[in-house]
């Protein structure tokens, strides 16, 4: 018998609610971001990201059960993201989660945030089974996890200070692109040298699987502040060019080390990071280069959405971690 899930994400400024068949055929998945809304701020308001949370939930409902072809009636489970992420936003989505699954008298699963952005790979590739090691960097996380099963999870390595996703973000705010950084930043670097410039990189050693970002940022502030100081012009496509190559450079190396080290013999990518095509092309290189499967998914299963959500809820079910009425939002939860 066919499952149908039903996947709730509202971590952070996306709000996203997604019909997945038994876990992997996605029959809706309606993301409404709000980057409109935060832009003038450089950043995302959590305060704002929340209230548009609440304005937006019930018409995405509406709009992935008409897209889906179902009526509210068909759904089996009813899944949500409970963190990590922002408290306000993500007590929207448990709120109604837990709603729904009340009135309908469905199963609610909670999902972690993180296993989330991993089962997206499952989704991509509908053959694709663990164990493999997954490569998770997003805005919030940058983490090496070995994937035993699909809710079993082993952090190899994690960032020591910025994530990744975080370190686009702030370089791009000091190159004075416009939020949201990373995409934009990458736009930047398409016409720059990237090896114009050296910035440090993070490797105390090479058994050591965790990242720090947060040395090569300052390297590029000191860098622009230098620059503006001696009235020099600022090479922004060479800057941001190189920066990337740094940092795509560093999560590469740990991930096919670990992938070594551990035996694993798949490696994947998951977060909005992941979505970098220079990430994707150079990793897909190495991967063959040190004889290992390589999977990453569509740039929209990259960036935060439900479809993953209700993924990764559909494994939690068939294990039976069912959450009940008293599920919460758990803004700092790790994997
Ligand atoms: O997974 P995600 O949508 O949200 C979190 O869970 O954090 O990731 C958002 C992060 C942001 O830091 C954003 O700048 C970064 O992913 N990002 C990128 C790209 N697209 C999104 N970073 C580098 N290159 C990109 N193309
Ligand atoms: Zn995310």
């Amino acid at each position: 018998m066919d499952i149908l899930t039903i996947g709730i994400e509202s971590s952070c400024d996306e709000t996203s609610v997604a019909v997945v068949k038994n876990g992997r055929e996605v029959l809706s998945n309606i993301i409404s971001s709000q980057v409109e809304v935060h832009k003038i701020y450089g950043g995302v308001v959590p305060e704002i990201a929340s209230r548009r949370h609440i304005e937006v939930i019930d018409y995405l409902l509406d709009e992935a059960l008409e897209e889906a072809g179902i009526s509210l009636e068909d759904i089996d489970v009813v899944g949500v993201t409970a963190g990590p992420g922002l408290i306000g936003s993500l007590l929207v989505g448990v709120s109604y989660a837990k709603g729904l699954a009340f009135a309908l008298g469905k199963p609610l699963v909670g999902v972690n945030h993180i296993a989330g952005h991993i089962s997206a790979n499952f989704i991509e590739h509908r053959d694709l089974e663990p164990p493999l090691l997954c490569l998770v960097a997003s805005g919030g996380h940058s983490h090496i996890v070995g994937v035993r099963d699909y809710t079993e999870f082993e952090i190899i390595g994690k960032t020591t200070d910025d994530a990744a996703g975080e370190a686009f973000d702030k370089v791009a705010r000091i190159l004075g692109l416009p939020y949201p950084g990373g995409p934009n930043l990458e736009k930047l670097a398409a016409g720059g040298d990237p090896c114009a410039y050296e910035f440090p990189k993070s490797y105390p050693s090479r058994r050591d699987y965790n990242f720090s970002f947060s040395g090569v940022k300052t390297a590029v502030l000191n860098l622009v502040n230098s620059l503006k100081m001696r009235q020099e012009p600022v090479p922004g496509e060479d800057i941001a060019a190189s920066f990337q190559k740094n940092v795509v450079e560093v999560l590469i190396d740990k991930l096919i080390n670990a992938a070594i080290d551990f035996n694993y013999d798949k490696v994947a990518i998951a977060g909005g990071v992941s979505s970098n095509k220079a990430l994707r092309q150079k990793l897909k290189e190495e991967a063959e280069k040190a004889g290992l499967k390589f999977y990453y998914p569509a740039p929209v299963y990259c960036t935060d959405n439900a479809a993953m959500i209700a993924c990764n809820a559909y494994y939690e079910y068939l294990r039976g971690n069912i959450s009940d009425m008293t599920l919460n939002a758990y803004p700092h939860i790790g994997l």
